[in-house]
């Protein structure tokens, strides 16, 4: 039996006959030898047919091969240090399963319209394939990091029926005659997570109508939440620094071809390491000022101010303690200074912007009332929440990751809509 193997798995079969199964990526001829560059989802791999191993018959299957087309073909594989992907095929058999019709997506340039329309065909192409697997290594190390911690994954409702970060991003459903919304961030869960596990992470896609056309956002995205009772701000941003630590290391032993093939200068990940400078807002407004913006303390940062803040440096920078007027109600009060939150960003270097935002949480009832009634908050949505500093409060702190932010940064993919396969944002709903 000759054996069936994906690309990525040849290192074992140096020398020996095998089976893979696949796409044609593209072909050449030269004289009496075809190549053919075969994908097959995990790497690829040139097939060398000349006219003497193969013979007439699969020398004209082969000529009528087009792009993308589905086949399987059978050779001896041996390791080759200038093919893409270190291996190549002397070709004995090749099968057709089907001749694709002509493919829309050419080497040519294509803008981007054109290939958001095809994102169910462009995901094929190496670029992409590459940042989705990069996205992949990301996700399974953030896992790994808090399982390894022992923090208990807690997964939240999608459905919901209040806001968490603010009413003006909510998707609005209908449910059965109620009104709902997708969730904006399971953090409010994740509270109540923490209570009875101590520490919790939650993880999943979360919902905002941003109304902002940026490379920055999507409408759907998915965010790590994790939640530590007995936690203060200092706490979360040391995890904080902890997670993106891990996983940079993870994505660099497991992900190098990619990397490569994005072109992403490795050394700027490299270098990445604790403890990842902190500075105030009001250090920040400073800094801006002194770059030029035209800005004032107690302004929210956009993404011109946060490019120009992580621009500084060369590791990723916390921004902690904002004014809470413009912070969620759910931020605990710097006891030094009523006017601040005990809140922080993290943005990612190389200009990237904010990728984490985390907070300690208002662990006094009184305090989560008055601030719940300030920002106009329906109470009776929030009264199973108040239970939680009913019951047994505790100091308590977290953040959110968001994870296409981190592997556009890692990936250095400049725009989100390519770091996740199917993004959703304000003009995209398809395909
Ligand atoms: O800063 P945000 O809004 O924080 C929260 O949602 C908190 N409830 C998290 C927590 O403390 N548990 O969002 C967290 C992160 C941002 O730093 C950003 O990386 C990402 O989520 N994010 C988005 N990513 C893509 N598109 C959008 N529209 C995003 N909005 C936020
Ligand atoms: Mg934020």
């Amino acid at each position: 039996m000759i054996p069936h193997v994906y690309i990525e798995d040849l290192a074992p079969f140096d020398g020996q006959k095998v089976t893979l199964r696949g796409w044609l990526y593209h072909k050449r001829s030269s004289g009496k030898v075809r190549f053919v560059v075969v994908r097959d989802g995990t790497g690829i791999m040139q097939c060398v047919a000349s006219l003497a191993d193969v013979g007439e018959k699969i020398f004209e299957s082969i000529d009528a091969l087009t792009q993308e087309s589905s086949l399987t073909v059978t050779g001896t594989v041996r390791a080759e240090p200038r093919a893409p992907g270190g291996y190549e095929m002397r070709l004995e058999s090749l099968s057709v399963i089907q001749i694709a019709e002509e493919y829309p997506i050419t080497p040519k340039e294509h803008g981007t319209a054109f290939l958001m329309d095809h994102r169910h065909l462009w995901i094929r192409s190496r670029r992409q394939h590459a940042i989705l697997r990069v996205r992949h290594a990301v996700v399974k190390a953030i896992r790994d990091f808090f399982d390894e911690r022992k923090f208990t994954l807690f997964d939240p409702p999608i459905f919901t029926p209040a806001a968490c970060e603010g009413t003006s991003t909510l998707f609005a459903t209908d449910y059965f005659g109620e009104k709902a919304y997708l969730t904006q961030s399971g953090q409010l869960y994740g509270e109540a997570g923490c209570m009875a596990f101590g520490k919790i992470y939650t993880f999943g896609p979360t919902f905002r109508a941003e109304q902002s056309k940026t490379r920055r956002h999507l409408t759907e995205f998915w965010m790590v939440e994790p939640e530590v009772a007995f936690l203060d701000l200092e706490g979360a941003m040391e995890l904080a620094e902890d997670v993106i630590v891990f996983v940079i290391a993870r994505v660099l032993e497991s992900r190098m071809e990619e990397l490569k093939t994005l072109e992403r200068d490795v050394s700027l990940l490299e270098r990445i390491k604790k403890p990842f400078p902190r500075i105030t807002y009001t250090e920040a407004i400073d800094l801006l000022k002194k770059s030029g913006h035209d800005v004032e303390w107690g302004a929210d940062f956009g993404g011109d101010e946060e490019t120009t803040i992580s621009s500084r440096f060369d590791q990723p920078v916390m921004v902690h303690r904002f004014p809470a007027a413009i912070k969620a109600f759910y931020m605990k009060r710097d006891p030094d200074d009523d006017r601040l939150a005990l809140g922080f960003d993290m943005l990612a270097p190389e200009g990237r912007g904010e990728i984490i935002g985390g907070s300690q949480r208002e662990d006094d009832l009184n305090n989560l009332v008055a601030r719940i009634r300030e920002h106009d908050l329906p109470p009776e949505a929030f009264e199973w929440f108040l239970d939680l500093r009913r019951y047994g409060s505790v100091p308590h702190a977290g953040f959110g990751l968001g994870l296409e932010r981190t592997v556009g940064w890692i990936a250095g993919a400049q725009h989100v809509r390519e770091t996740i396969p199917f993004p959703r944002m304000m003009s995209r709903l398809r395909p």
